[in-house]
């Protein structure tokens, strides 16, 4: 299959792999559907619309690869097995699943009304809930190994005000992978969280960024760059791969180190010109 994205490893890298991906057919999802798809996995893409998730697969396809998509809302058990059924009668038994589908907008706490919690908690907590069993119970009833990742956000730890149902689902989300790793890995189950900072996407960046807010949140990351979709698409690929045997119940950071640069007290001398700061640091002079 030719290569869609620039990438540092072997072809085939995911060949044993049948990948299934919730919000795969835009944003990163789809990226990351190319990605394993690249790398010889078959990959299935689950989402609520069906028009970008048959475009994906069309762009699998026509670069050689293996490819399924079923409509399903994650939010939705019984939608949810039947998407599983679906996808493995066209590509097999799925080994792999990326819970990335996920929800979210910008709303102080107070004026939250009780939908607008639920659909944002079931989207990322109760969706990913029902496709982890799924894949779970699938896996251990056929007594094969297999993999889940879930796309969490640095929040997930620090929690952040303004998206609290995508905070709290968040933190659940990795609870549950941590919870999970421990109870499953007699299974060969391994699960990991990835934490990614910024990453353009026409979803998120448009419920999420307004006025000055995208060029400020640049300014918090010392490497002055979003990061972009290959990079959090190859550390997926990593994570499924068998490069990555022995990490289990772990949360991999992606960010450029915005949240480690959020957190710290003088991380604003990074952003100063190196000479301008040390110039303010020494002029700072302790009163005897
Ligand atoms: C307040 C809002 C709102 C807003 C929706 N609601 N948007 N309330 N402020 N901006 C309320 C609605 O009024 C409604 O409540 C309830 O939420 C459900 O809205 P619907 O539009 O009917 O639901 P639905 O069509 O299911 O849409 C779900 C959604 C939507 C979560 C609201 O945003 C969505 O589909 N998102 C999917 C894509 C997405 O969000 N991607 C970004 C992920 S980014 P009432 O009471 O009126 O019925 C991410 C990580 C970011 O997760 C990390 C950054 C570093």
């Amino acid at each position: 299959m030719t290569h869609i994205d620039r990438s540092p490893f072997r072809t085939g890298l995911l060949e044993n792999r049948t990948v299934l991906i919730t919000g795969g057919g835009t944003g990163l999802g789809r990226s990351a559907a190319l990605k394993c798809a690249s790398l010889g996995a078959r990959v299935g893409v689950v989402g609520r619309r069906e028009e970008p998730l048959k475009a994906t697969v069309g762009e699998i396809e026509k670069a050689g690869g293996r490819a399924a998509f079923a409509s399903c809302d994650v939010r939705d058990a019984a939608s949810v097995v039947a998407a599983f059924d679906s996808i493995e009668a066209s590509l097999g038994p799925v080994n792999s699943l990326v819970n990335n589908a996920a929800g979210n907008f910008l709303c102080a706490s107070e004026d939250l009304s009780d939908n607008a919690f639920d659909s944002v908690v079931k989207i990322v907590l109760y969706g990913t809930f029902n496709c982890t069993r799924e894949l779970g119970r699938r896996l251990i009833r056929a007594k094969q190994e297999g993999h889940v990742l879930a796309i969490v956000t640095s929040y997930a730890v620090t929690g952040s005000a303004f998206v609290l149902p995508s905070a709290a689902a968040k933190a659940g989300v990795l609870a549950m992978m941590r919870s999970l790793a421990v109870e499953w890995a007699v299974y060969g189950i391994r699960l990991n969280a990835i934490a990614p900072g910024p990453f353009p996407t026409e979803g998120a960046f448009s419920r999420l960024m307004a006025g000055d807010l995208e060029k400020k949140a640049v300014e918090r990351v010392p490497m002055k760059r979003f990061g972009e979709h290959d990079e959090l698409s190859n550390l997926i690929a990593y994570l499924l791969s068998d490069a990555s045997p022995y990490q289990t119940g772990d949360c991999v950071t992606i960010d450029g180190a915005e949240a480690l640069f959020s957190g710290q007290e003088f991380a604003g001398f990074a952003h100063l010109d190196r000479a301008a700061a040390k110039a303010l640091m020494t002029s700072i002079k302790p009163k005897k």
